[in-house]
């Protein structure tokens, strides 16, 4: 780093956030971006005006408090509103709960890989990075992430469904798990995509908070609701937790079409979990005809698929999606595919046919 500006040393640590790369162009084909876990349908009849109408004042600040969204959410996940704190997607909502939880000397203990933006975050507040690998099977090592509590542990990420391998955090290891944390340590459970999970056993968020007072559930309306250019999430945490996390959000982050357009679509849950419902089937049968190819899948619970690659076999497979106008993430230890529409699915397969089929 140049010695120009009074920047942080540890600026030079921190991981870099790559976002998902757009496809690129080939001759004949439509591209397809399957790089950032984004809903592929069209947005919601009509929602598009809501959020229209709601901004028709550029020159006003929204509501700072976002109180209607607020009470609609808190009315929707049954508790009450000192619970609910919105924010710019649920990666503010992330950052917010780092800032009031981590600084020097503190750690946090969190599944690896995972969001990317965990270790980001922690770098940030210079706090020790305790990154516990995924079993084998994609899954958190919840013996593992136990074992990495101390007293200086101050935050413990999870992450349900996992992105980028997949599988559901589980209710009774997590049940488990949560039997092993200093009830003073903060967990956040990240649902970032807990509307397409099809587990039965998968652990519910809001359920488990009401268990356990110093878990945070860490929501967002980017995905199901395909919203993610709005940029609202919320997270639903105890009244005095919720209330620092109020503290260092930015204020007026959510914009008011963004607060009208997540109102809306809560009102028509019922539409957004058929839609989930439906890319989840979706997943569920591309997963297996990968399988059938011979790829390495776990059990897959986003709205994406993962498949685990050596190094050069992911950049093999990145590589030929590529040629072929579709866009898929490439990270440590494999490649995840986003669901997206039939064709685009179908040249993936084609891809794994070729390079991988047996
Ligand atoms: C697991 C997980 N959590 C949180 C987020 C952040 O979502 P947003 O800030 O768009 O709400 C993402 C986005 O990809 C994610 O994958």
């Amino acid at each position: 780093m140049s010695n120009r500006f009074s920047l942080r040393s540890a600026l030079a640590e921190f991981p870099a956030y790559v976002p998902g790369k757009p496809p690129a162009g080939a001759p004949g084909l439509t591209p397809y971006k399957l790089s950032s876990n984004e809903h592929h349908l069209p947005p919601l009849s009509g929602i598009l005006d809501v959020i229209a109408g709601a901004g028709k004042v550029p020159a006003a600040y929204p509501d700072p408090k976002a109180t209607q969204l607020v009470a609609d959410i808190a009315a929707y996940a049954e508790v009450d509103v000192s619970e609910v704190v919105p924010g710019a997607g649920a990666s503010e909502v992330l950052s917010a709960l780092t800032n009031i939880t981590l600084e020097a000397g503190t750690s946090v203990v969190y599944p690896w890989p995972s969001f990317e933006m965990y270790p980001i975050l922690a770098s940030a507040r210079g706090a020790e990075k305790r990154a516990v690998p995924l079993l084998t099977d994609g899954r958190h090592d919840f013996q593992g992430m136990a074992a990495e509590i101390d007293d200086t542990t101050r935050l413990i990420l999870l992450c349900s469904p996992n992105n980028p391998t997949g599988p559901s955090v589980r209710a009774e290891e997590f049940e488990g798990f949560m039997a092993e944390v200093p009830p003073n340590v903060i967990v956040a459970l990240d649902e970032a995509y807990w509307e397409f999970a099809t587990d039965a056993e998968a652990v519910a968020g809001v359920d488990a908070y009401r268990r356990h007072p110093n878990l945070v559930v860490v929501r967002t309306f980017s995905k199901a609701h395909g919203l993610a250019g709005l940029r609202v999430g919320y997270g639903i945490a105890d009244p005095e937790i919720a209330a620092g996390l109020r503290q260092v959000v930015a204020p007026f982050g959510v914009t008011a079409g963004a607060q009208a357009g997540a109102r809306e679509s809560l009102a028509r849950v019922d539409e957004v979990l058929v839609r989930a419902k439906e890319i989840a089937a979706t997943r569920d049968q591309f997963a297996q005809d990968l399988r059938d190819l011979g790829c390495r899948v776990p059990d897959a619970q986003g709205n994406y698929v993962w498949v685990a690659l050596d190094a050069d076999a992911a950049v093999a497979f990145e590589d030929a999606c590529a040629a072929q106008a579709v866009a898929v993430r490439r990270l440590n230890g494999g490649v995840r595919i986003s669901i997206g529409a039939d064709e685009a699915l179908e040249r993936v397969k084609d891809v794994a046919a070729e390079l991988i089929g047996r």
